[in-house]
């Protein structure tokens, strides 16, 4: 069996996302072993889950740092330390320092709950997203897989997987049904980044 990529995982919440990936790599659907789980969060769920599957775990917090530089110099040695090749972000809340996106350039990836590039950006996370595709009268929606860089969402789209937007939905309903299509999603793109589906020929 070919050698599997070693992921880090990124989260700031419930983490069903890197719940999806937990199990996808469990099944071999995923060419890739999650190493590494990283919180911005303390308190966040996601961290049980990483934990019951037995991973290790970090909680990465800016504040607890003197400075910016050292924050991410440590965030830098820990990824070196478990020698990961692959950041999934999964509900991450905070931008990755500098350091980290160059580092790790092609290979971070990001899953947002709405078809990038609409509804997009900062600000547009949760249920905001949601609120806005029905202000929009969109009729479909989704989330997008896409590679990460300094700015919000605005990474080069790998994979994306459309729902409808029914009238009677809330912003609730649809947020629903996109995390189950995220869910689906990104085990398959987060597979296919590591098998070099996307390398430019
Ligand atoms: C998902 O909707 C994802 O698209 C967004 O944050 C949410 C994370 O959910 N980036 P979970 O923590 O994976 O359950």
């Amino acid at each position: 069996m070919s050698r599997k990529a070693r992921v880090a995982v990124f989260i700031s919440g419930g983490g069903s996302n890197l719940q999806s990936l937990i199990d996808a790599s469990k099944a071999s659907k995923l060419s890739g072993k999650i190493v590494l789980v990283v919180s911005s969060k303390e308190e966040a769920y996601g961290l049980q889950r990483a934990k019951k599957a037995g991973i290790d775990t970090f909680v990465y917090r800016g504040k607890n740092y003197p400075s910016k530089e050292e924050a991410a110099r440590d965030l830098f040695e820990m990824l070196a330390a478990y020698e990961v090749e692959y950041i999934a972000l999964a509900g991450y809340m905070k931008l990755l320092p500098e350091l980290i996106v160059r580092k790790y350039e092609d290979r971070i990836t990001n899953i947002h709950p709405a078809l990038l590039p609409k509804f997009g950006g900062k600000g547009m996370y949760g249920h905001h997203v949601h609120e806005a595709v029905l202000a929009a009268g969109e009729k479909e929606s989704g989330p997008t897989v896409h590679l990460v860089d300094e700015i919000y969402d605005n990474g080069r789209i790998l994979m994306q997987e459309k729902v409808p937007v029914l009238p009677e939905d809330t912003p609730d309903s649809l947020a629903a049904r996109v995390l189950k299509a995220e869910h689906h999603l990104y085990p398959i793109a987060l597979d296919n980044l590591i098998k070099g589906k996307y390398s430019d020929e």
